[in-house]
């Protein structure tokens, strides 16, 4: 019998500290649901002392997931402890994951905290922990770049002190997989309680190596793997989950362990979370990607057809990939779109929800004869974001696009309850398009991040648009799908300014204070 490799996802936490990425409290409830559903074994669903609406999204992922356990982030600090161990209470199972730095420059420029006193917060910080859970995970922060002795006085401290799962975090994305695995290696060795707990690991991407990272750490001992959703994550992301879930289950000839992950449900995952967050997914990422099955040269595509293993080391549908199956059309009724929707994983909220969904397959299916998986899971996605907050809704638009002529565009908009119209000239039709909602809206918002992508394949495929605004150091995504891509574009840019409107559920947890 193998190891088991324990997936911890931190997708609704770290992953939500990418710039844009919050998530409200029902957005986060129903990316869990998706990873009970690829069977993580543990959810870190947010850090509740950050805010009210992070407490309260913590509490509600812990009452509803049953077959994963749900962790929250907490500072060593009694008050975070607390919080954490408060939003919790629901959980079937629990884990409070408690931190602290230990690197040099983190404990002199950071805490101003010795090192003793660092190893006093953390040691009264885990009892505290196991008082609200005998699940206990303490995470020595920024370990990539502090020296090993420390780590194992402190690490030891902690695991008699009733720590349960040890976390290695490369908080910064320094290391270098030979060397982080060696440091894996030592610390389990050196250790003298080592064998009291499952060592973890956590590591960020800013040199390209998070999973190389996580995969050496395996391969020297490692028995957790923090990492998430399409590598989602602070600056340049977490270790991905489906990439390291895919090499371990790929490569069984060189890992001692496996994962209990339902790998099929991960391409669900993976569009959930990408238009729940607004960022959307490169063609060329890996087990993900538009392109990650796609053979293009005759020299691949001849060698598939003979055996498909010439080219191949993963098969596409084990990852959950259907190859754009044509699901329904617009004959297709309210049962069978009901049905293809639950069988991809969402759920309806109640028979208004339903019914509004199916009105809008309707008008999809008007303007696009073949329905597929990926633009239902879209149609759902948009629905979603729509609902937030209505405060603007795109009533009409026309845009104007002629050779030699200047484009332009003329929009109206609902306001609150009033109708309103803005045109503008612009250089494309979008750049007039997003003038146009601006002379009526006035945001002052400035325009980060602007792409499209197709979400099928074909000219008639929806385009998928996102649009990330900032204003006052405040950053949201928008998206917005449609068959022509002048319109997905507005309602990106609607959604995002709907978002900025509404009051900021959740700060991004700030790991400064100590
Ligand atoms: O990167 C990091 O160090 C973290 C810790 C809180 C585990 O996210
Ligand atoms: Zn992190």
């Amino acid at each position: 019998m193998k190891d088991q490799l324990i997936i911890f996802d931190t997708t609704l936490r770290d992953g939500e500290q990418s710039p844009g990425a919050s998530m409200t409290r029902d957005e986060k409830v129903r990316i869990a649901r998706a990873l009970e559903r690829l069977k993580v074994n543990i959810i870190e669903a947010g850090f509740p002392a950050a805010s009210v609406g992070d407490f309260e999204a913590v509490q509600a992922v812990a009452n509803i997931i049953k077959d994963s356990t749900v962790c929250g982030l907490a500072r060593a600090l009694d008050k975070d402890i607390d919080r954490a161990g408060e939003a919790l209470k629901g959980a079937a199972q629990s884990r409070i994951h408690t931190f602290i730095a230990t690197s040099p420059i983190h404990m002199q420029m950071k805490l101003n905290m010795t090192p003793e006193q660092v190893i006093e917060h953390a040691v009264r910080a885990v009892k505290r922990a196991r008082q609200y859970t005998d699940d206990v995970e303490f995470s020595p922060e920024d370990a990539g770049r502090s020296e090993e002795d420390f780590l194992c006085r402190i690490l030891e401290a902690v695991i008699d002190a009733g720590a349960t799962t040890l976390n290695i975090p490369d908080t910064v994305g320094y290391s270098i997989p030979q060397q982080f695995g060696a440091t894996i290696a030592n610390l389990i060795q050196r250790i003298p309680n080592s064998d009291k707990a499952i060592f973890s690991v956590h590591c960020h991407n800013d040199l390209g190596l998070a999973v190389a990272n996580s995969l050496s750490a395996v391969m020297n001992g490692a028995r957790q793997v923090e990492c998430t959703i399409n590598g989602l994550g602070e600056r340049a992301g977490n270790a991905s989950l489906e990439e390291v879930v895919m090499a371990v289950k790929t490569r069984q000839d060189v890992f001692d362990c496996q994962t209990r992950i339902d790998t099929r449900e991960i391409l669900t995952c993976s569009k959930l979370v990408s238009s729940i967050t607004g960022f959307p997914v490169q063609p060329n990422k890996a087990i993900v990607g538009a392109n990650a099955f796609a053979h293009e040269s005759g020299i691949h595509q001849d060698g598939i057809l003979k055996n498909r293993e010439t080219y191949e080391i993963m098969r596409a549908e084990d990852v959950g990939w259907s190859a754009n199956r044509m699901v329904l059309g617009k004959h297709s009724g309210r049962n069978a779109f009901k049905s293809r929707i639950v069988e991809l994983g969402f759920e309806f909220g109640s028979e208004a929800e339903l019914n509004e969904a199916f009105a809008r397959f309707k008008q999809l299916a008007d303007k696009k004869h073949e329905i597929f998986d990926e633009d239902l899971q879209m149609l759902i996605s948009e629905a979603s974001f729509e609902a937030e907050d209505e405060h603007i809704k795109l009533i009409a638009l026309k845009a104007c696009s002629e050779t030699g002529e200047t484009p332009c565009s003329t929009v109206t908009l609902r306001v609150d309850n009033a109708e309103v119209t803005g045109n503008a000239e612009g250089g494309g039709v979008v750049d007039a398009t997003f003038k146009a909602i601006e002379s009526v809206i006035q945001s002052n918002a400035t325009l980060e991040l602007y792409s499209v992508n197709n979400v099928t394949t074909g000219t008639d495929s929806q385009g998928e648009v996102t649009v990330r605004l900032e204003k006052a150091g405040r950053i949201v995504n928008g998206l917005g799908a449609d068959t022509d891509i002048v319109t997905a574009s507005a309602k990106a840019y609607i959604n995002a300014l709907n978002k900025l409107h509404s009051p900021e559920q959740r700060r991004h947890p700030q790991k400064s204070d100590v």
